[in-house]
């Protein structure tokens, strides 16, 4: 049982020991779904990631999970709730797990350099309405190690911390966070408390990056974080350019 803290964000929990995946199984029953239910799958045997990629769940080592919202704002203020799932997720780690995360924008939490949480955000709605939003959220908690080819890029909160995390705990955390910072948001129509999170533990601030569009590889210095979440980088040509989420794929030099 979670001893939760919060009003709306997980009132409903869906538990499953499989699932294909949170965000699929979310999908399904979204439209009859309350506001702030969240599905968790103790393991998920197709776990998707950003971009069409894989996200390997296996069985009780993370937290495979996602956020069914309805809010009433335009699809174009969708992704804005990657960016309130990343600050939680990394306050949280923070304060349940005693591990110093960083935010890769927009969506990854790192340690040291390697990814221990991704988030994928989708949603359904027309154009100038929501019907629902997914925030798909993964956390390497307990895995003891990694396969090979993840060995450099992947780490878990056990592998940093040296001990077993709760990962009941966690979730409270994770979820007390998230209604915060989405609260202020919809109440006030400023993610300025998010961005103050992100900006303080922000891993790309002041630093050069690759930025992946598409094909096409760039290189830049990133500058800000906007008040709209948007990344400005400076190029190498000198060019500056606002970077959208979901567009983007940022990697360290
Ligand atoms: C990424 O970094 O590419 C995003 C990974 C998102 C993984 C989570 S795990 C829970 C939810 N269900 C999924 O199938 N994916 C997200």
């Amino acid at each position: 049982k979670l001893q939760l803290r919060t009003k709306e964000i997980g009132q409903e929990i869906l538990l499953f020991d499989s699932v294909d995946s949170t965000n699929n199984y979310s999908k399904k029953i979204a439209k009859d779904a309350i506001h702030g239910t969240v599905v968790i799958g103790e393991e998920q045997t197709g776990g998707r990631g950003r971009l069409g990629r894989n996200w390997s769940s296996p069985k009780g080592e993370g937290i495979w999970m996602s956020i069914i919202l309805k809010p009433s704002i335009p699809p174009t203020e969708g992704m804005k709730m990657t960016q309130i799932a990343a600050a939680s997720v990394c306050k949280a780690i923070r304060e349940a797990a005693g591990v110093e995360g960083y935010i890769k924008w927009p969506n990854d939490i790192v340690v040291g350099g390697k990814k221990v949480c991704g988030i994928l955000t989708e949603m359904a709605g027309e154009l100038n309405k929501i019907d629902y939003l997914i925030v798909g959220i993964g956390i390497n908690v307990n895995n003891q190690s990694f396969p090979e080819e993840f060995k450099d890029i992947a780490t878990s909160l056990t592998i940093e911390k040296g001990k077993k995390i709760d990962r009941k705990t966690l979730i409270a955390c994770i979820l007390k966070e998230f209604e915060t910072l989405y609260q202020h948001y919809i109440d006030r129509r400023t993610l300025d408390e998010t961005l103050e999170i992100i900006r303080l533990y922000s891993a790309v601030l002041g630093k050069t990056v690759r930025i992946i569009k598409g094909e096409q590889e760039l290189k830049g210095r990133v500058l800000e974080i906007n008040d709209e979440g948007l990344l400005k980088v400076q190029l190498e040509d000198g060019k500056e350019e606002l970077l959208v989420s979901g567009e983007v794929s940022i990697r360290s030099e």
